[in-house]
């Protein structure tokens, strides 16, 4: 007999081997249960034609991702990217023209993904694509940057903030793969809260005071609208420099565009949610508030919604950030209770900066952890041009 305080275990097999369960009783799990189930039936009836009547035709979106990051000449400089995930960095660094040598990601999907959008990429997944298994020696003097997005859970607002006591910490590993190969340049991005007092011993510790004797290390905080993208996104993104006159000839990336509303500068305003996804006017329009992190949270979901207040934004924008679905086509069939858009994963694509042309792979909530944890690409287009200059 299950007492009715005590936790019981998820039926749903994790396919993500970073996934941490909730701690749930029998009676919390069948709130979730019943609702699963009803959004279960209510998505069979869509795909039946019982969804309801379309309120919105499929929609066709009137921003595009590629006019932010158009392909740039081979440059010759080379790239190794760890902890790669749906490819946001890979993207950016190989459209500002670097020679893409090698990903690494634990997640089969995700190195799917990879190998679907570039199929002469040198891709590692699933036990080949863990880095703690690399040993990056062969490497040394053969990279001239090394990149990558260590996991973000242990320092997001959105975790329990257990940083080097998370078994999922993997700076340590992104420190190692740089001390063994000694590239030129490193880049590396996370949460905003990694920037933040909480974790500052953390980052010295960890970060700083292992890498300092060889690298000249700076860290910016980049905002994903002023690149073009149509979403709040806050990362901090740590360069680090092998010599004193590279970290001096490179200029961190400078905002291109500013928010509807700021009048602080001259710079043109970013397209706004609905625009970008080509919704009809309503009245109002504003960038997306910040898309969910990560597959790693309590349960495998195929909502976006990150906060309360981005909960608010969302119905601002008359836009439904649960139960995302495979399709436009889907979407369009599968009717909201209150009427607002109904999301795609080509949708959160594109609110991500993803160009239509990248196919993520792998069952819809899978697509959008990839989604939720990549860089956005133009913000990596606009990092790895920053260094591209500085190199050459
Ligand atoms: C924040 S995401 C990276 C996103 C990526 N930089 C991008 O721009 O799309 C972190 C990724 O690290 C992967 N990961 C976690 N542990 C790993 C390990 N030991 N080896 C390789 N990849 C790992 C996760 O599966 C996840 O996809």
């Amino acid at each position: 007999m299950t007492l009715s305080n005590e936790f019981v275990p998820s039926r749903i097999k994790s396919t993500d081997p970073l996934h941490e369960q909730w701690n749930l009783t029998l009676a919390e799990r069948e709130v979730f249960r019943r609702r699963a189930r009803e959004a279960r039936l209510a998505k069979d009836a869509a795909a039946a034609g019982l969804g309801g009547t379309p309120l919105h035709p499929v929609n066709v979106p009137m921003f595009n991702p590629d006019d932010l990051m158009p392909q740039l000449t081979r440059n010759g400089l080379s790239t190794l990217s760890l902890f790669s995930g749906g490819g946001g960095l890979d993207l950016g660094f190989d459209r500002a023209g670097f020679d893409h040598q090698g990903s690494w990601e634990i997640l089969p999907a995700a190195a799917e993904t990879l190998r679907r959008a570039n199929p002469s990429w040198s891709v590692y997944g699933g036990d080949d694509g863990d880095v703690r298994e690399v040993d990056w020696k062969p490497w040394r003097g053969n990279v001239a940057v090394l990149h990558g997005g260590p996991p973000c859970q242990p320092f997001s607002n959105a975790g329990k903030q257990r940083g080097a006591s998370d078994p999922r910490d993997m700076w340590p590993e992104f420190v190692r793969a740089v001390l063994q190969t000694r590239p030129e340049v490193f880049v590396a991005e996370n949460v905003a809260a990694l920037a933040s007092a909480t974790f500052s011993d953390y980052v010295e510790d960890n970060i700083i005071r292992p890498l300092e004797r060889h690298y000249q290390i700076r860290k910016v905080l980049l905002q994903a609208y002023e690149y073009g993208v149509p979403q709040v996104r806050k990362r901090v993104v740590f360069f680090g420099f092998r010599t004193k006159t590279l970290a001096k000839r490179w200029a961190a990336p400078s905002p291109q565009y500013r928010r509807v509303g700021d009048e602080r500068s001259d710079l043109p305003t970013v397209v706004g949610a609905r625009e970008a996804l080509g919704l009809p006017d309503i009245g109002f329009d504003d960038v997306s508030p910040t898309i969910r992190s990560g597959l790693s949270g309590p349960r495998h979901t195929t909502s976006i919604l990150s906060s309360v207040s981005a909960q608010r934004r969302f119905e601002a924008l008359q836009i439904w950030p649960n139960g995302v679905a495979a399709t436009r086509d889907a979407a369009s069939a599968y009717v909201t209770k209150n009427g607002h858009f109904r999301l795609s994963v080509a949708d959160v694509a594109l609110l991500q900066g993803f160009p239509e042309s990248w196919r993520f792979a792998g069952a819809t909530y899978m697509q959008l952890g990839q989604i939720g944890n990549s860089v956005v690409p133009p913000v990596a287009y606009s990092v790895a041009s920053s260094v591209a200059a500085a190199l050459r």
